[in-house]
């Protein structure tokens, strides 16, 4: 199939890579990450993610060909992101790619975001693309998702389990701008709560209605913090943060005892679903979230003492990036990629993350 160029614009990176089939490798993985536009609202502003996409993805198409060292006629194939995300956001990625393969006569492939993030499973430190055995549980951890799959191969996958409410990386995003920090939230908890040994110093809830469930809940975690830290008179529903009160030891204590808790339900999911499918042989963590070096251990650790592999990508292919698209786009005319140039991407879908 030769070269692929994988394109991501779903929400706050601006990313594209380059993909070698034959040597199943990727050549380049280049991303201009939005953070630094977005911190100061302490969370993804659309408008702005768009334009500033439309800004980028010119230059950052050009530093993924010229860093692998080919010219835009050696590429084969052209995917991009096709859904789900941030409508605007998706849109420059998905027409840039798109116009680029009708200018040049090449093939298109619409990905969708959920199956680049399950391919990163795949992508090793020395950037070859190695399959893991099947099938295995992959657990999808990102700013917009929680999600839970059963890959049976590299075609075949399933959904079998995902939120119904808020997002896992959301809520790390909205506790640590609770807590006055910034955006994304994700790092800073890790750092909080690293500082202070991962220990638990409140009980927050794990869902208990949600025990025998795939499915997550966040929200109800999400409003104890809060509750707690307005008991502990550190926030306040009018006024907002007292920033006398919110002292690096209480932030360090409720980041330490959110991650425990995140913690749990993770490995509780796992166990459901080793328990529901005994077939899985392994369990591969990706998205942002799996960038956090505690739970890729608690994981590891849990899942080796049931004798399963486990498997997360290096942290360049955990968050947003080309390289999981052009990937997922190699692997065959899965559900997911669609190959036509007709491709469209669906606004009801998009807007659904
Ligand atoms: O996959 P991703 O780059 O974008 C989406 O598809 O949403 O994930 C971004 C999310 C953010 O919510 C961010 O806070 C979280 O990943 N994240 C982390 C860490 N690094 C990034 N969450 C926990 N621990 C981290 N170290
Ligand atoms: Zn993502």
């Amino acid at each position: 199939m030769g070269l692929i160029l994988g394109i991501e614009t779903s929400c706050d990176e601006t990313a594209a890579a380059v993909f070698d089939t034959k040597q199943q490798k990727i050549l380049s993985n280049e991303l201009f990450s939005q953070t630094s536009l977005h911190e100061i609202y302490g969370g993804v502003v659309p408008e702005i993610a768009s334009r500033s996409h439309l800004e980028k993805i010119d230059i950052i198409v050009s530093e993924a060909l010229s860093k692998a060292g080919v010219e835009l006629d050696d590429i084969e194939t052209i995917a991009a992101t096709n859904r789900p995300g941030l409508a605007g956001s998706l849109l420059v990625g998905f027409c840039f790619g798109k116009t680029m393969a009708w200018a040049k006569k090449k093939n298109f492939v619409g990905v969708d975001h959920h199956a680049g993030h399950i391919y990163s499973a795949f992508l090793r430190d020395d950037n070859v693309c190695r399959f893991t055995e099947f099938p295995f549980i992959a657990l999808s951890v990102s700013g917009g998702h929680p999600s839970l799959y059963l890959v049976r191969s590299p075609q075949n996958y399933e959904l079998i389990g995902g939120t119904i409410d808020d997002a896992a990386g959301e809520a790390f995003d909205k506790i640590s701008k609770l807590m006055g920090f910034g955006y994304p939230g994700g790092p800073i908890i890790e750092k909080l709560a690293s500082s202070i040994g991962f220990e638990e110093f409140f009980d927050f809830p794990r869902g208990r209605k949600m025990a025998q469930s795939l499915n997550f809940s966040f929200s109800g975690l999400k409003t104890a913090v809060l509750y707690k830290l307005v008991e502990l008179g550190a926030y306040d529903f009018k006024s907002g943060l007292n920033k006398e009160k919110m002292t690096d030891e209480l932030a360090a204590k409720v980041a330490s005892s959110f991650m425990v808790c995140v913690k749990d339900i993770f490995t509780g999911k796992v166990k459901l679903a080793l328990k529901k499918f005994p077939e899985a042989r392994g369990f591969a963590l990706v998205g942002g979230v799996a960038c956090n070096k505690y739970l890729r251990s608690e994981l590891q650790t849990y899942c080796e003492k049931l004798g399963k592999f486990f498997v997360s990508p290096p942290t360049k292919f955990c968050t947003d990036n080309g390289a999981m698209i052009a990937c997922a786009a190699a692997h065959g005319k899965i559900e997911a990629p669609q190959w036509d140039l007709d491709v469209f991407d669906d606004p009801d879908k998009s807007m659904n993350r």
